[in-house]
């Protein structure tokens, strides 16, 4: 199982309906290529866990890394593992707003949400398993 988890900064301001169209898009492609995963947003920031096989993954990884919709993509982790999906039954599992501060506060040392520096490849990973239980 290839995966790849990456934080990103959006471009401008996106509305709730411009979030939604992202997400059926996205969705749609993912059942396509057998991707799962997870997107939290807050803030202005994304963070996003993509897993499957490597080149669908990949080849994914380089559509998202060249929309414009966000800058500063940064990856925080890009490996194959053997094993089974964490987050199969999402073609994309979505968290914002209330939701995604909850997830993030419930994750220590991150007062200042996505963006803080310190979120490295560990403090992501339980972001996002945190959002795993939350996330529909
Ligand atoms: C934060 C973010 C996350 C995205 N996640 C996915 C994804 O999981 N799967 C996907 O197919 N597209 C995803 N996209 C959209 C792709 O970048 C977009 O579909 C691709 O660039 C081609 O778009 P088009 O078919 O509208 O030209 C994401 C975009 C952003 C900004």
């Amino acid at each position: 199982m290839y995966r790849i988890i990456y934080r990103s900064i959006e471009t401008a301001p996106l509305t709730h309906s411009m979030l939604k169209k992202l997400l059926d898009k996205s969705r749609r492609r993912n059942i396509e290529q057998e991707i799962s995963g997870i997107l939290i947003y807050h803030r202005g920031v994304f963070l996003q866990l993509l897993e499957g096989d490597a080149d669908a993954v990949k080849d994914i990884f380089r559509l998202i890394e060249r929309d414009r919709r966000h800058k500063q993509v940064t990856t925080l982790l890009a490996a194959d593992k053997p094993g089974g999906r964490v987050f199969g039954q999402w073609p994309m599992g979505f968290a914002e707003g209330d939701d995604a501060a909850a997830i993030i506060s419930g994750v220590e040392d991150l007062p200042a949400g996505l963006s803080t520096p310190q979120l490295d490849r560990v403090g992501a990973i339980k972001i996002l398993i945190e959002a795993a239980k939350l996330a529909a």
